[in-house]
């Protein structure tokens, strides 16, 4: 990762700003951390699960409040079908192991994307999962899963264009404010810090709407090599930048 040093992104540790509540990570670079091991891809992501694990301990002990995480995106369907299973193996390898410990320790689950095109004890896995921690306070974690930035904006699109149609909601009513509560992250506030590892530099379609005034973070680390330390010197980074939101700031 690399932070110009410019100005406006050096301030001394007596300036430092808040700490990030929501973070937001595009986990990225299990196949590359494997090809480079001579391993399988499917045990890159296997690795990335680990890596997923810290990765919420850490967020969890570092006082965050959410923590997003892409998981599958709407376009990793192009994969071959064997990566896709591997891939929907681990999600439900992860919510059959960890949610227990997960509820144990107060972390809300909340899976977000499009229902469509997934399996029916994989749907019924997610409702359980939402549903047996949707109490927790602690740390709400969001799994980007069958998950696409436009989807989700189309998806409230139709929404909204239904609640019209019924004579429910005029046209005036609709702000920003509406829109940010009907998609999928809705629940959550918007991401202080998108975070994307193994060094590509875009967002592959994640969190569109509610990114859209998020720092980002480009980490030249892959994802199954991210530990406790790789969250800190990124909270460390965003605490030193300067977020102006179209002001003059600081
Ligand atoms: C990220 O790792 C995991 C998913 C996209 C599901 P990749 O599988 O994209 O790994 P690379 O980018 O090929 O190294
Ligand atoms: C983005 O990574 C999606 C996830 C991390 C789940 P990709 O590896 O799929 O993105 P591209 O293909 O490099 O844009
Ligand atoms: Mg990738």
């Amino acid at each position: 990762m690399s932070e110009p040093q410019t100005s406006s992104n050096n301030a001394d540790v007596a300036t430092l700003r808040p700490p990030p509540r929501h973070i937001a990570i595009i986990m990225d670079g299990n196949g590359r951390w494997a090809k480079a091991r001579g391993l399988p891809r499917a045990l890159g992501h296997k690795e990335g699960v680990e890596a997923l694990r810290r990765a919420v301990e850490a967020s969890r002990e570092l006082g965050l409040t959410h923590l997003s995480v892409y998981a599958f995106s709407t376009e990793n369907w192009n994969r071959p079908q064997t990566e896709i299973d591997a891939l929907f193996d681990l999600l439900r390898v992860f919510v059959r192991r960890d949610l227990a410990r997960l509820q144990k320790d107060g972390v809300r689950i909340c899976i977000i994307g499009s229902r469509e095109g997934l399996s029916a004890d994989i749907l019924s896995l997610i409702d359980e999962a939402m549903e047996k921690t949707r109490d927790n306070t602690r740390l709400t974690l969001n799994i980007a899963f069958n998950y696409g930035g436009r989807g989700e904006i189309v998806a409230a699109m139709q929404e909204i264009a239904r609640a019209v149609e019924a004579g429910r909601l005029k046209p005036d009513q609709i702000d920003e404010a509406m829109v940010s509560r009907m998609v999928w992250t809705g629940e959550s506030p918007d991401p202080d810090l998108v975070i994307r590892t193994s060094g590509e530099l875009r967002l592959s379609n994640f969190l569109l709407w509610s990114g859209a005034y998020a720092e980002l973070m480009f980490m030249d680390l892959w994802w199954p090599d991210f530990t406790r330390e790789s969250l800190e010197k990124a909270i460390d980074a965003f605490r030193r930048r300067d977020r102006r939101f179209g002001g003059l700031g600081a």
